[in-house]
């Protein structure tokens, strides 16, 4: 049974409030092993709990190239090469990249033209390369060091989910 609390997280105190998050997502998630079941649900649970956020979601890594997945949010660019924009620079130096202000990074993707903060980490399965989550803010430096550690432990707990011969998404 699929437990959801609708819980909005004022995240006053961010460690708190992510730990708590973490929780609701491990229970979210307990006993599904698929990808892209997993992935939707924790795109949504991220996209209800976090303020201030307008796209949460996965791009995954299909054939060299990171293709968006399960998201909330505006439509978004499908296929983003590796090295480009945030998500392909995460993507590509696999580690979590904070932007508080996106016009200021060069060769950001605006999907949505009201972004002006973002956050990427990596999604590293059993050594590889399985995608990113990328969260996007219309507040500028909404993002800081403690959404990064944050989203690595919801990032880490999505990752855990995966069973260890099914985490395909092709
Ligand atoms: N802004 C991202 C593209 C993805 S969207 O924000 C959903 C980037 O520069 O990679």
């Amino acid at each position: 049974m699929t437990t959801y609390s609708a819980t909005r997280y004022d995240f006053r105190d961010k460690a708190a409030g992510y730990a708590q998050l973490q929780q609701e997502l491990a229970a979210l998630l307990a006993g599904e092993h698929d990808v892209v079941a997993n992935a939707a649900n924790t795109a949504a649970l991220l996209f209800e709990a976090l303020p201030q956020v307008n796209w949460a979601g996965f791009y995954f890594l299909k054939d060299g190239e990171l293709v968006v997945g399960p998201f909330q949010g505006k439509p978004a660019c499908v296929r983003i090469a590796l090295g480009r924009g945030v998500c392909g620079t995460c993507a590509a130096e696999r580690r979590t990249l904070v932007v508080p202000d996106v016009h200021a990074f060069p060769g950001h993707i605006a999907c949505d033209t009201a972004s002006r903060a973002e956050i990427v980490v990596p999604l590293i399965h059993q050594g590889e390369l399985l995608g990113v989550l990328d969260v996007d803010s219309p507040v500028a430096a909404r993002f800081d060091a403690g959404d990064g550690a944050g989203l690595e432990s919801l990032a880490r707990t999505f990752l855990a989910s995966l069973a260890a011969a099914g985490a395909s998404t092709r």
